[in-house]
């Protein structure tokens, strides 16, 4: 094995509040380790077409409460060839990288894992995400800041809601998870969340009507999680209105604004934490792992088990709670 020298680091997929604070941390402890780094911009895409350049602790002062990335993101196909992973290769060894560090969320890791084995090189992830659906962490950065972003927004459509006595369908992101969705309800007494994870199993707006939502209120709140197992805001509106017109029902779609914005305390230290983590990881000779934290403890999570879908299962009591509270 050869010894690792010279850290690349690189920012992929969807960017998530967290992600700046996570290349300071990365950063700063490669250099106060005594590593070199390399900043690799547009994630995949600059490894394949050669954007890389030195990072010092300097180059990442004043960056921590920005929203964001500074090494910018991409998706890129290209990394989804083998063409694209040996150009991506070459660009390694011309840049004499020795180890990677990769913040994403699931699709990233993936392409990790996929680079890792093809090559036998080095990689250890991040989770960076708002989405929260990467298994083996209890967390991911850019959640909570999503989460509160969430919040901030539903507060607001509750004035409205509740001045108009209107029936609000409002959808939140998460792409194919209910993780944003169904704690974005708790957090703003919501009626309901119609998550994926529920969706196959019963007609949640069905049920919800069967429960007698709005016998006892004259407005409310339902968040609704992008997916297209779910159908969306505007199909369940929809649905709503056709068979329910008495229904004074409005929908909002939350979109890109849940992903931007200067990331909250606890995602700040949550990326400092798990920057630090990575370059200790690799000083292990750790390899092929997505640093995750479970109980406030740091864990080593394959990466095969991070990206494995529905091993993160929504938590049944939050459900339960949901519904109990909002009768
Ligand atoms: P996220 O990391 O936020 O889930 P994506 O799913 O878009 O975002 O993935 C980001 C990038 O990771 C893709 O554009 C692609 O370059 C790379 N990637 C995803 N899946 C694979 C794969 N199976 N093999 C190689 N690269 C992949
Ligand atoms: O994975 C993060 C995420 O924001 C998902 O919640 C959402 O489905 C997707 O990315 C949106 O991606 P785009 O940037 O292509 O609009």
């Amino acid at each position: 094995m050869t010894r690792i020298k010279t850290i690349g680091l690189l920012t992929s997929g969807g960017d998530a509040p967290g992600m700046n604070a996570a290349i300071r941390a990365v950063t700063r402890s490669a250099i106060y380790n005594g590593f070199k780094v390399k900043g690799i911009y547009h994630g995949y895409r600059g490894l394949v077409e050669d954007e890389i350049a030195d990072l010092e602790a300097q180059s990442v002062s004043n960056i921590m409460h920005h929203g964001g990335t500074i090494l910018k993101t991409a998706r890129c196909q290209e990394f989804k060839t083998v063409e694209g992973r040996k150009q991506a290769w070459e660009n390694i060894q011309k840049h004499g990288i020795d180890a990677l560090v990769v913040i994403g969320g699931d699709g990233s890791l993936s392409g990790a894992l996929q680079f890792a084995k093809e090559y036998d090189f080095p990689i250890v992830g991040l989770p960076g995400t708002i989405d929260n659906d990467l298994s083996g962490t209890d967390h991911t950065i850019g959640y909570d800041t999503a989460l509160n972003t969430i919040m901030w927004c539903v507060d607001r459509i509750r004035d409205t809601a509740s001045s108009h006595e209107r029936l609000f369908f409002i959808e939140v992101m998460g792409r194919e998870s209910g993780f944003l969705a169904l704690n974005g309800a708790i957090a703003t007494g919501a009626e309901a969340a119609i998550i994926p994870e529920i969706s196959t199993e019963k007609d949640q707006l069905v049920e919800l009507i069967k429960r007698g939502f709005r016998k006892s209120k004259r407005s409310s709140i339902v968040l609704v999680a992008e997916s297209p197992v779910t159908g969306g805001a505007m199909a369940i509106a929809e649905r709503a209105r056709k068979n329910y017109p008495q229904m004074n029902v409005r929908v909002t779609i939350l979109g890109h604004l849940q992903r931007g914005g200067s990331p909250t305390a606890q995602d700040r230290i949550l990326a400092s934490r798990m920057g630090a983590a990575a370059i200790e990881a690799l000083m292990e000779g750790q390899r092929n792992i997505m640093i995750g934290d479970d109980d406030e403890k740091i864990v080593y999570v394959p990466f095969s088990k991070a990206i494995r879908r529905g091993d993160k299962q929504i938590d049944p009591r939050l459900v339960e709670l949901l519904q109990q509270l909002s009768i």
